[in-house]
């Protein structure tokens, strides 16, 4: 039998028969990788009936037109609705809402258009008992349980739906490949057989993927950088709150979120997520807790940061942070202590943003600066003040993007103070409620009840 695959180094490019643990061309480890010995490409031009360069002025535009998945939430994430012809990547870790995200979608679709679901991982009647669940039954989503990649492809040429998801792509197999399904080669293969069928004949598709411990999409980063759009469903599996987040659209922005709550009846949306993150503050003046106006996209997000300091019982002490990122807890303790002189080399410490939500621009800093002082002095932050602003390595306070509408969210929300750089730009409008500081010494003064 003819041979129909090889192994191929992707370190240098050093083919070989059979798989190896070590490259013979260039002994990197664990780099060889099996492909088709033909690999099928489809080139743009091909797409769009281009062949000789032309002058850009020249190329017939056509905006992409959308459409919407009627989701907001999932519209909003993807820059306004489907391109057709797209290949969507969603990610997540084991058991986070996927699937039940893609059937919610695919129901939504299919009642406008015809819907094929392929799952890879599911039986048929699986999917039908969490689709009532969801209730999402309607006779447009069509339901296929395969996991040999040509049979999928036929399916969609015989159907040709203009949506189709496949959960998941690392279940998936091309019968030319030897190697077992989920490996990089499959996974590679098979996505971009889904690539050429979805640029070729502008089926939309959605791929279900898996995400490794280390967070990456199990296989290859190379899915990542081949399809259109990648979206990651994340949050605390021990949380109601999922976020949906766009790390690449080839089609709009990145910096948008989607917010949901998963519940009996499915993830529903969240239009006011600062209702249900701060839903529930602690009452009364309680020591450690602070709200941080944060900017996710376009959209304000005010969250409770919470802080423990506490005398180290034994040993080093103990810094463990959840929701915001470590380091910068490491860079705020140090300004404390060389600004502000806390002694907080004999303290535990431990930070969280409530809700399981993930705040990683700098403009958290000063509530968590603010909480953790107040934990440390066990003096309660003014509960009716907001605050955002990044702390600078001098200890100065410094400004961040998007004041205005962090402020409007805070005073929507019920605070009636905001506490920011002086820096920060002007506002249109009154000043009233407004507190600002040049240093995160002045900004704790103002913070912390006397
Ligand atoms: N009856 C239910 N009520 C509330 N939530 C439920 C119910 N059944 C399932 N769930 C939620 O749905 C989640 C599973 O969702 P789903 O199967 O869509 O995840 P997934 O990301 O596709 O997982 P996998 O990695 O196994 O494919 C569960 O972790 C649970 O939180
Ligand atoms: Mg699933």
């Amino acid at each position: 039998m003819r041979v129909k695959s090889k192994f191929r180094c992707q370190e240098c490019g050093q083919q070989s028969t059979r798989w190896l643990g070590r490259c013979p061309g260039c002994g990197a480890w664990n780099s060889l990788v099996e492909e088709l010995d033909q690999p099928k490409t489809v080139s743009p031009a091909a797409i769009n009936g281009l062949l000789e360069p032309c002058p850009v002025t020249e190329v017939p535009a056509q905006e992409e037109e959308r459409f919407p998945t009627r989701m907001a939430e999932m519209d909003r994430v993807l820059g306004g609705g489907l391109v057709p012809g797209s290949l969507i990547l969603v990610g997540g870790d084991p058991g986070i809402g996927k699937s039940t995200l893609m059937l919610q979608v695919a129901h939504l679709l299919s009642c406008r258009m015809p819907v094929l679901y392929i799952s890879g991982e599911e039986s048929a009647r699986q999917v039908r008992l969490r689709a009532e669940r969801l209730g999402a039954l309607s006779p447009g989503l069509l339901l296929a349980c395969e996991t040999d990649i040509d049979q999928v492809e036929r399916h969609l040429r015989q159907i040709s739906p203009p949506v189709a998801v496949v959960d998941s792509i690392q279940t998936m197999f091309k019968s030319d490949l030897a190697s077992a399904p989920g490996s990089v080669g499959q996974v590679r293969e098979c996505a971009a057989q889904l690539m050429r069928l979805a640029k070729t004949t502008g089926i939309s598709i959605f791929l279900v993927g898996h995400v490794t411990k280390e967070g990456m999409l199990a296989g290859p980063r190379v899915l990542e950088h081949m399809v259109d759009t990648v979206l990651y469903l994340e949050g605390d599996r021990h949380q109601f709150f999922r976020i949906l987040r766009g790390v690449k659209n080839r089609f709009g922005s990145t910096n948008e979120i989607g917010i949901f709550e998963m519940s009996g009846a499915g993830l529903v949306e969240v239009a006011s997520p600062s209702a249900i993150f701060l839903t529930k503050r602690p009452k009364g003046d309680v020591p450690g807790t602070a709200v941080a106006a944060a900017l996710e996209g376009s959209r304000p997000l005010l969250v409770e940061i919470q802080a423990l300091v506490c005398p180290t019982g034994y040993g080093t002490p103990r810094r463990m942070t959840a929701g915001v990122d470590y380091n910068r807890v490491a860079l705020i303790t140090a300004v404390l202590e060389k600004r502000m002189g806390f002694n907080l080399g004999n303290q535990d410490i431990y930070v969280n943003a409530v809700g399981g939500v993930r705040l990683d621009e700098p403009a958290a800093d000063l509530a968590v600066a603010c909480a953790l002082a107040s934990s440390f002095k066990d003096i309660p932050v003014d509960p009716g003040l907001a605050c955002a602003g990044e702390t600078g390595l001098t200890g100065e306070l410094r400004p961040v993007t998007g004041v205005e509408k962090r402020i409007r969210e805070s005073f929507k929300m019920g605070f009636s103070r905001f506490l920011m750089s002086s820096r920060s730009a002007a506002l249109s409008g009154d000043d009233y409620g407004l507190l600002r500081a040049d240093t995160l010494a002045g900004a704790l003064e103002m913070a912390l009840l006397a």
